[in-house]
């Protein structure tokens, strides 16, 4: 059984896809072990709470020092004890210390096909602002492995999404997210889950 801590700062669309996914069984052998958010009020932590899930809320603001906070929430972290975490529209930077300790065991969906459209400064809206603006015709999203870069780890898994004339920011991101995101962030759990995913020199395999 994967043991899976999601961490959240937002709505919590893809945590319930996530919840959705190991319900219905299409995601097999994994338990959502624990929700944590940086952010009190997101809806998210009401998604956990709505499941069972033990949920709970860990903020930088909270702490003296971004030492400080790095450590307890490393802490926080241990003690549920993950095979896995998963960031789920998380926007505070992963302590170096917790990418050391869980290499190749932390996994990020991102709105954009990486390399476009990735790094600092590119999380939720920005994200589909700056590709409307370029004009790119496909847009999709990301599972990747987190390493100690911003967007950089290994990739698992991406899709494409069409861009339509016309689209806001709020419209392609609503459609990035229905025909991309939460189909390969429960898929690239389940694979994991089944242990098809290996890293190899930078690179994913899954195997067959
Ligand atoms: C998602 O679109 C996710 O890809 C994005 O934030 C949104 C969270 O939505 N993440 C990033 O931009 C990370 N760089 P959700 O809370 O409804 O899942």
């Amino acid at each position: 059984m994967l043991d899976v801590v999601v961490l959240v700062s937002g709505g919590g669309t893809n945590l319930q896809a996530l919840i959705d996914a190991v319900e219905s069984g299409a995601v097999a052998n994994t338990k959502l072990a624990g929700v944590i958010s940086n952010n009190r009020n997101a809806y998210a932590l009401q998604r956990a709470e709505d499941n069972g899930i033990p949920g709970i809320c860990i903020s930088p603001k909270e702490f003296a020092s971004r030492e400080e906070f790095n450590e307890r929430f490393l802490d926080a972290v241990d003690t549920l004890q993950p095979d896995l975490i998963v960031l789920a529209g998380f926007l505070v930077v992963i302590p170096p210390a917790m990418i050391e300790k869980y290499r190749n065991r932390i996994i990020n969906i991102h709105p954009s096909l990486i390399p476009s459209f990735c790094g600092t400064g590119y999380y939720g809206l920005k994200v589909h602002e700056a590709a409307l603006k370029r004009g790119v015709k496909v847009a999709g999203a990301t599972v990747h492995f987190v390493d100690e870069g911003t967007d950089t780890g290994p990739i698992i898994l991406q899709k494409a999404v069409e861009v339509v004339q016309g689209d806001t920011p709020e419209v392609l991101q609503r459609r990035v997210m229905e025909q991309a995101e939460w189909k390969i962030l429960p898929q690239a759990v389940g694979l994991i889950a089944a242990g098809r995913v290996k890293v190899e020199d930078g690179r994913v395999f899954i195997r067959e």
